[in-house]
């Protein structure tokens, strides 16, 4: 199994007895407010559960979807994710989604910052981009703490949840991030 930790957490691969505690944040509409799915009935945190899992076997690997373990609780209390979708497998897309339970600790950014390291140092990626809602400050303020540059202000870019809403696009080279690093 896939496993990279940070000071206070595990990422890793989902496991099906995962379940359970994806379901409490999925379903929570305020978690997903922003987001263009959910919030999730129980089959689709499901679907979504079992989907992680299959990516997981794809080589090379494409989509490290991971669930967040709070070591203290031994609990899944979010979900983080690394995509890379181009061809030559230099561009990864960030995203995340936490149990509202533990917003506002730091822990958001703490696993960001180690799936860049894992972005950029094991992968060797050249850039890792990640959009969000420009109404989600705290989205927002993650990406900014983790030193990622706003590059582009979407206006209407998608329909979600009955609305027209504009994003945010954020990115950082892995220049940028070995500067920062320093
Ligand atoms: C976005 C999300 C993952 C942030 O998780 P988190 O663990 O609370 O983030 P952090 O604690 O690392 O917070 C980072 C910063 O954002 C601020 N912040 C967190 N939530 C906030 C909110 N709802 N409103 C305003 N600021 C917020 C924190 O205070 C912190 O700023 P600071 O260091 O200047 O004090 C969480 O709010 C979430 O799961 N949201 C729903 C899913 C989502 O929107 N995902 C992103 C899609 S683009």
């Amino acid at each position: 199994m896939f496993q990279i930790a940070t000071e206070r957490m595990i990422l890793r691969d989902w496991q099906s007895g995962d379940f359970a505690d994806a379901c409490l944040y999925a379903a929570d509409p305020e978690v997903s407010r922003y987001m263009e799915w959910g919030p999730n009935s129980e089959r689709e945190t499901r679907d979504f559960v079992y989907g992680a899992i299959d990516s997981a076997r794809e080589k090379p690997r494409r989509a490290y979807e991971l669930a967040v373990e709070l070591k203290a609780e031994k609990k899944v209390i979010g979900g983080i994710g690394l995509a890379i979708k181009d061809p030559g497998y230099s561009t990864g897309f960030l995203g995340y989604a936490f149990n509202r339970d533990y917003w506002g600790q730091g822990l958001c950014s703490e696993a960001s910052l180690e799936m860049l390291r894992f972005g950029f140092e094991d992968l060797e990626l050249h850039r890792v981009f990640a959009t969000c809602d420009t109404r989600n400050d705290g989205s927002r303020r993650v990406l900014e703490k983790c030193g990622m540059r706003r590059e582009a202000h979407f206006l209407e870019d998608s329909h979600i949840k009955g609305a027209w809403r504009d994003s945010y696009l954020y990115a950082i080279l892995k220049r940028e991030w070995l500067l920062r690093a320093v």
